[in-house]
């Protein structure tokens, strides 16, 4: 038997309205949008006047819709939104990584006691089916690590960048003109969209709860084209890569660039496109790509929650009980770091040095550091340093310099 929804939908934007088309044109007869609530009276829109609301609670305090569909470009309204919903016993779907990220816990508590459902598969990398996946088929498959290309704009950027070899201020500013690029980049360059969307992956991998000031997200702001010029020599490309994996019961997760090889899932997926690599005990590396952002494509993965409400559905967050990880305050692991101010590369402490080059106005070294230096003061206050993973390096928990040299000593 299929339930009714009645659909309050919340934003009427690049997903909200593309929300409304897909469904129209997807033969989803159970489900009807009855309200939408937006925010400016004043806006040209592509619907007659009539058919919008500009108080929530029109939606809210409709005893007869029983799904809110929260897709608004504002966390801290979508807080409100998200939160009274539930309390009304309404579903929820939203594609709001921010709010997801920033309240988890609040949010799940608040769901049980409900009793409704909430559902986001759209907030982690658009219209790949990536969540219900984590949380379905890959139930009894022991989950060792997974890692996305999961924002479009920086995956854009680093694209270009590597095809024309320009310096990153130009493409940042084509890539605003052409509208894959916010006019305030910040989210996406610095990781942060990367961050919010790398925490919805590890609860669904690890059932592992992180705020967002527990993982650390470096981004891609201070790449310089000899940086670009670095890898292609080496036969990299540098990718902005939302990672986490299980080593024994610690999870290692960051946002980072790192240098990937043709061997790497990440090396070919270019431009706006997203990719998520799921690795598991059992079936080993699997790979996801599609389109990370746009209207249709996002819209879709709203359809198929909103689709799956009509069966009852719910995450069931079995992994959350039996989680016994935590997240690794420590690793070790190879990295690049480039300066166009030689001197400022003595911030970070090299345990082994591979490789170093230093002219008048550009150096870089290779080799193995533990991560738990870096951080998103020396990120913040180093404008300076570009700093990489390499992808095909092992990651360890304990020092690999100290072994080494024991090994050496016997
Ligand atoms: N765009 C994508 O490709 C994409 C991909 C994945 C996830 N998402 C997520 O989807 C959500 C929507 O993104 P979007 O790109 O569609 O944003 P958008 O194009 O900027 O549209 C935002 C919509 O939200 C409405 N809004 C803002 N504050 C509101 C409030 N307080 N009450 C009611 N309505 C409000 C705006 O109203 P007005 O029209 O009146 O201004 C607008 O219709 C965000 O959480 C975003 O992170 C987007």
């Amino acid at each position: 038997m299929r339930n009714k929804l009645k659909i309050g939908l919340f934003g009427f934007g690049c997903v909200g309205s593309g929300l409304y088309e897909v469904l129209n044109q997807s033969g989803l007869f159970n489900a009807h949008i009855e309200k939408i609530v937006v925010k400016d009276p004043a806006k040209d829109r592509s619907l007659p006047k009539n058919q919008f609301y500009y108080d929530p609670d029109v939606i809210l305090e409709d005893l007869e819709i029983n799904v809110v569909v929260e897709l608004i470009d504002d966390a801290e309204a979508a807080y409100e939104i998200v939160t009274k919903a539930f309390k009304k016993g309404k579903h929820v779907v939203s594609a709001n990584k921010k709010l997801i990220a920033e309240h988890l816990i609040e949010l799940l508590t608040l769901k049980d006691e409900y009793g409704v459902s909430f559902l986001y598969e759209a907030s982690s990398c658009a219209s790949i089916p990536v969540i219900r996946n984590l949380e379905e088929y890959y139930n009894n498959d022991s989950l060792t690590g997974i890692e996305g290309i999961c924002n479009g704009t920086t995956n854009y950027i680093l694209t270009r960048l590597n095809n024309e070899l320009r310096s990153f201020e130009e493409i940042l500013k084509d890539a605003q003109d052409v509208g894959f690029a916010e006019t305030d980049p910040t989210l996406d360059i610095d990781g942060f969209d990367s961050k919010f969307k790398l925490q919805i992956l590890i609860l669904h991998t690890f059932g592992l709860i992180t705020t967002p000031q527990e993982v650390l997200n470096i981004g891609i702001r201070h790449i310089k084209e000899k940086d670009i010029l670095f890898a292609k020599e080496k036969g990299y490309r540098i990718r902005l890569v939302s990672f986490a994996r299980r080593i024994e019961e610690k999870i290692v997760a960051y946002v980072a660039p790192q240098f990937v090889r043709d061997s790497s899932f990440a090396y070919d997926i270019n431009f706006e496109f997203n990719g998520v690599s799921i690795e598991a005990l059992f079936s080993d590396k699997q790979v996801f790509i599609g389109k990370g952002a746009g209207s249709f494509p996002t819209a879709s993965a709203v359809l198929s929650d909103i689709s799956a409400l009509q069966f009852d559905y719910k995450y069931e967050y079995k992994k959350l009980d039996e989680c016994k990880a935590t997240l690794a305050n420590e690793a070790f692991l190879r990295a690049f770091v480039s300066s166009s101010d030689p001197e400022s590369l003595k911030q970070i402490e090299f345990l082994e040095v591979d490789e170093e080059f230093v002219s008048q106005d550009y150096a870089y070294k290779v080799g193995t550091i533990s991560l738990s230096q870096i951080n998103h003061d020396l990120y913040r206050t180093h404008p300076e340093l570009f700093i990489s993973f390499f992808a095909d390096s092992e990651i360890c928990l304990h020092d690999p310099t100290k072994e080494n040299k024991k090994a050496v000593n016997v």
